[in-house]
């Protein structure tokens, strides 16, 4: 059994942090310590024996934030249990071509860091949080605006870990 679990995430525009706190949430529901915080403020892990590191996919890649939090931490990374997600607009279809795509989005962290679970979790895009040329950009790729993390899922997925 675990005994303090570290959520840790990169974002852009705050909702992988909602992802986190869910998974956070859903840990200290079974009775387990857990600290949520942005990879880029993470200093010492040595007391986490579970850590749970997720980005959101831009351009088919994980923000740089939670690579180079792997990079950092990749010495005491190999003694404990570490989980990946990712979340992306592309898994508001989740089907396995689209799963393949977000697993493409974590080979860089798997060559780092090699987790015993991964999973991906579809996001939220906001278009009046883009820049205009962003907004402009993302509008001719038809991506959908909204918020589409199903948080059912999200918590499943924290207590599965446990077990
Ligand atoms: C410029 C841009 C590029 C994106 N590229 C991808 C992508 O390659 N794959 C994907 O699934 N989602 C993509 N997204 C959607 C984001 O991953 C999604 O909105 C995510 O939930 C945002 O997380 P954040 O609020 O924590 O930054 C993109 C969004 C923007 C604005």
């Amino acid at each position: 059994m675990f005994k303090r679990a570290l959520v840790t995430y990169a974002t852009k525009y705050g909702s992988t942090a909602g992802i986190a706190e869910a998974i956070g949430e859903s840990v200290r529901g079974e009775g387990i310590q857990a600290d949520v915080m942005p990879a880029k403020d993470a200093g010492v892990i040595e007391s986490y024996d579970l850590v749970i590191v997720g980005s959101p996919v831009y351009a088919g890649k994980w923000l740089s934030d939670a690579t180079d939090f792997l990079k950092r931490n990749s010495a005491s990374l190999k003694d404990k249990k570490v989980a990946f997600f990712a979340a992306g607009l592309i898994m508001n279809e989740d089907t396995p071509e689209n799963r393949l795509k977000m697993e493409e989005s974590l080979k860089e962290a798997k060559e780092i860091v090699s987790p015993f679970a991964t999973e991906f979790f579809a996001g939220k895009l906001e278009y009046k949080k883009l820049s205009f040329p962003v907004r402009m950009l993302v509008k001719a790729m038809k991506s959908s605006e909204g918020d589409f993390r199903d948080f059912e899922k999200i918590g499943e997925w924290g207590r599965s870990l446990l077990i």
